[in-house]
């Protein structure tokens, strides 16, 4: 089993956006992911009644029940745990960072977003995790090279000591559309370019979860 939290201080940076299209990318055929939302906003609720779908299974859940529910979910065979975070509770990323075998770290590639994502950075630190950071809202790419705030954002994000993910995920109107109907962009524009981004971050992470990364303490 692995466990991905999606956590970021800054709100508004891509975390719900990021669990939905994740968790949907890690079920397989009678395999769903679980995912679980630890944010009081729930904001994953609405978007999963809406499904018609019957992947992902979603439990709302507070972030000190995240031992036991992980526990319960590894006995039932879950291959996939996906938990969604809020993006000031403290107490409560810790405890989803904690659990996770892996930590994404979402961000907008601005100068005032990149400067927030030090103190998730600090967070995951305090837990012994070195996250994976993605640049998340980013201008489609234009011709060969990436944008130059994109190509400043991921210099800035090394510079900090994260791992960034190759792969950039661009702010695009399917994104919105495909969330309002419960669906995500891989189903609701499949072989779109917002899909082809957001499968190509599922085999990144895919990737990094079977040789993980830990600092030891
Ligand atoms: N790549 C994208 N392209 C277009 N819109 C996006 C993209 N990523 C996220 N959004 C939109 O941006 C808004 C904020 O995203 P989301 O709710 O996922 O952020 P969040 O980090 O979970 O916020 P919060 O901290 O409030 O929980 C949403 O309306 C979402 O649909
Ligand atoms: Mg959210």
């Amino acid at each position: 089993m692995h466990v991905i939290t999606i956590a970021a201080r800054k709100g508004g940076v891509g975390k719900t956006t990021l669990s939905m299209h994740l968790s949907v990318l890690a079920s397989a055929p009678g395999s769903p992911a679980l995912l679980l939302d630890t944010d009081p906003q729930r904001s994953l609720a609405w978007w999963h009644q809406l499904r018609q779908a019957d992947v992902p299974n979603l439990i709302e859940a507070d972030a000190r029940e995240l031992p036991e529910l992980i526990e319960a979910a590894r006995r039932e065979g879950i291959r996939r745990v996906i938990i969604d975070t809020p993006p000031h509770a403290e107490d409560s990323i810790l405890d989803a960072m904690r659990v996770a075998d892996l930590v994404v770290v979402p961000t907008r590639p601005g100068p005032l977003d990149l400067a927030a994502v030090a103190t998730t950075l600090a967070l995951a630190d305090r837990v012994g995790k070195v996250p994976l950071a993605v640049i998340n809202h980013a201008p489609p790419r234009t011709g060969s090279g990436e944008p130059s705030i994109v190509a400043e954002a991921r210099a800035a994000l090394i510079g900090m000591g994260a791992r960034v993910a190759e792969t950039v995920v661009a702010n695009r109107v399917s994104m919105s559309h495909a969330i309002l109907t419960g669906s995500t962009v891989n189903e609701h524009e499949p072989g779109g370019k917002a899909a082809s981004e957001v499968e190509a971050l599922w085999r990144e992470i895919e990737a990094l979860l079977s040789a993980p990364v830990r600092k030891s303490r």
